[in-house]
């Protein structure tokens, strides 16, 4: 739509900003393509801001001034990544999430561990938070007190960059965080307010009573009610309250102040400049408050992402978005946008539902619930990706919906009961050894936190010296990895799980840590036990190279790319989670038995689906199975899976 003034504007601007309308003509066009939707957004946020205009004015020069400081370098990749259409949907990418510092103490020596990456199949790599964050008070990093300097425990910008460098040489990706909802009390903002200025404390929710504060606590729940209970802090320097949703010491970002969002723009487009791939949007489900709400998953924090999308697909397109979004299966899904904007927000979100529902498998040896939950899931629009995962550095909230639970026949609070005590090691029986996060005594909600191991009853086994009991932690662990790798989405490793690390409990030594258990399932790496990744007959090069493999068989198959190509097959065995991915002339069945009895499943359930060839290949096993008629059956072990492939 042409928007005469809006369109001028942005003329001068580029004109001014001596942009070359030929040289950079892609730019320009994008420019224009987007300028209606990026006016239409800001407005919906902030047409009744008294400094609307200025701040428009600012936002649209932030983008100009982040274009023209691009490198050359990363405008290539912009277009390269253009022209494949949707190149975060391949199946030739998988990641790790790992905290540098405790993976192998800084930036520098990231360099040196490239070719471990290599080996096992990684190339994207999540660098845990790695700006500016005060020690003692920095909740693994999502507390920033500088949005552009490196934290000195990691090295200087100058590594990151070097790093980066040699990443992009050798093919492999970047993510990183932007920790959009708050800073640390110890951000230059966040002290200015301290001293009074009134500017800054518009930066902020800030309150001189606990009148507002108070009326906010009626409908907001609280996200650490066991170590940060509530939602205000009281802050003496000022003597008022502002809004910490997280942490105390996490100060809540004032998004309906337009100069906040030009700020934050302008820290997004330095991550891009750095040459990241992927930015992952740290809890945007937060980023927009109102009275009498939960303040989450509020309407106008989808605008406010949808803007940032439209900026970043104007200055600096080959940033793909991610949005950490843990929330409700149906609001996950509109992270992807709704609407006009379906597919325009953001990139990728976490499969989290999908992430909880496997541990629920695990636990019961039932594929009920997860099934009953797919409708939800499937929704997700074409040009999108999840991210899989088993594991991340946060904790497993049992988040989806009690009517799946109640379509499996049984009692949500119990089952959820059930599944806490479970992982927990609280049930009798029960092989996990995790704890629970976030307990919520007057709601009696909880958490999950332990290493993929531990979960899977790695520790247990070792402690208790048991031979079978190892041996079948790792066919869960590597079942685990398997169904979170084949579902669809990029699959993301968290470090560690690649070679059973179990939890960690030195955090609670560190008084900087000891009130957050999800430190236990982040591990500081020990190298000695990493060799033993290459010492044929340990539990460590067991479940790397099942690891290796599985990624490498990923990377062979086109179908296992988000194409929104998956379909379920009918649950003809409750034990057996199975889908069939589809890719041009590809059929690929993935076939789970989640219980610890071998499944049975008829050579029917394939039939259903069409299949047409008398043969199916096995990548995993390496072997060709030949279908039988349809009251035979194709036999998994406990805990086994197949992918299977149709030959034709
Ligand atoms: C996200 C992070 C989590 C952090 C929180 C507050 O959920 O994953 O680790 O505590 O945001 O920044």
């Amino acid at each position: 739509m042409y928007q005469h003034d809006l369109h001028t504007q942005i003329n001068e601007l580029i004109k001014k900003s001596k942009i070359d309308f030929n040289k950079d003509n892609l730019f320009y066009t994008r420019f224009i393509a987007n300028a209606a939707a990026i006016h239409s957004l800001y407005m919906d946020l902030y047409e009744h801001h008294p400094q609307r205009d200025k701040m428009l004015d600012e936002l649209l020069q932030t983008i100009i001034i982040s274009y023209k400081k691009r490198d050359t370098i990363f405008k290539q990749k912009d277009e390269e990544k253009l022209n494949k259409g949707f190149w975060f949907l391949s199946n030739e990418i998988t990641g790790m999430s790992l905290y540098v510092d405790r993976f192998c103490g800084n930036l520098q020596n990231l360099n040196d561990k490239l070719d471990y990456f290599k080996k096992l199949g990684v190339n994207l790599l999540h660098l845990m938070p790695l700006f500016e964050s005060p020690q003692g008070e920095s909740d693994g990093g999502y507390a920033v007190s500088d949005f552009k300097e490196i934290d000195k425990r990691f090295g200087k910008l100058e590594d990151l960059k070097a790093l980066e460098q040699k990443m992009n040489n050798e093919g492999m990706y970047l993510m990183i965080d932007i920790v959009l909802n708050h800073t640390s009390q110890q951000h230059k903002w966040a002290k200015k307010a301290k001293q009074g200025e009134a500017k800054y404390q518009d930066f902020f929710y800030m309150y001189a009573d606990r009148s507002i504060p108070d009326a906010y606590e009626q409908t907001m729940p609280e996200v650490f009610p066991d170590g940060a209970p509530g939602n205000f802090t009281y802050v003496e320097e000022c003597n008022k309250w502002v809004m910490t949703v997280f942490n105390t010491y996490q100060w809540d970002l004032n998004y309906t102040n337009p100069e906040v969002f030009v700020e934050m723009l302008d820290n997004i487009f330095f991550y891009a400049n750095l040459g990241v791939d992927i930015l992952r949007i740290d809890a945007p489900a937060f980023i927009w408050k109102q009275l009498g709400t939960a303040s989450q998953n509020l309407p106008k924090a989808h605008s406010i992402l949808q803007l940032i999308k439209q900026c970043v697909n104007v200055a600096t397109p080959g940033m793909a978005l991610l949005g950490e979004a843990i929330v409700a299966p149906h609001e996950i899904m509109k992270y992807f946008g709704t609407g006009l904007a379906t597919a325009k927000e953001c990139d990728f979100a976490y499969n989290a539902t999908q992430m909880a529902l496997q541990w629920d498998m695990l636990a019961t040896g039932d594929a009920s619930i997860m099934l009953a939950s797919q409708h939800e899931i499937l929704q997700k629009p074409f040009g999108t990706s999840w991210i899989t995962y088993t594991r991340c550095h946060d904790d497993i909230g049992l988040g989806y919906t009690d009517e799946a639970i109640q379509q499996a026949g049984l009692n949500a609070y119990e089952h959820r009961r059930f599944l806490k005590d479970y992982y927990s090691g609280n049930y009798n029986g029960s092989p996990a050894k995790g704890a629970l996060f976030g307990v919520n005594y007057k709601t009696q909600d909880a958490r999950i936190s332990g290493t993929l191991a531990s979960l899977c009853g790695l520790e247990k086994a070792i402690e208790e010296n048991n031979n079978d009991a190892i041996k079948t932690s790792i066919k869960k662990i590597i079942l685990m990895q398997a169904h979170s790798f084949f579902i669809g989405g990029l699959p993301m490793l968290f470090y560690g799980d690649e070679a059973g690390y179990t939890n960690d409990y030195s955090y609670l030594n560190d008084a900087g840590k000891n009130y957050d258990n999800r430190w236990m399932h982040r591990p500081v790496i020990d190298w000695e036990k990493n060799k033993k990744i290459n010492i044929k007959g340990t539990t460590e090069n067991e479940i790397f190279t099942s690891t290796q493999k599985l990624i490498s068989i990923r990377k062979k198959i086109a179908a296992f790319g988000d194409y929104k190509n998956l379909i379920w097959l009918s649950p003809h065995n409750i034990h057996v989670a199975a889908f069939v991915r589809e890719f041009q002339n590809q059929k690929v069945f993935c076939l789970f038995n989640f219980s610890n009895q071998a499944a049975y499943l008829t050579w029917y359930a394939f039939k259903e689906r069409g299949i047409v060839s008398l043969a199916l290949y096995d990548y995993w096993s390496e072997q060709e199975f030949v279908i039988g008629a349809d009251h035979e059956y194709l036999i998994i072990e406990p805990y086994g899976f197949y992918v299977m492939e149709n030959r034709l």
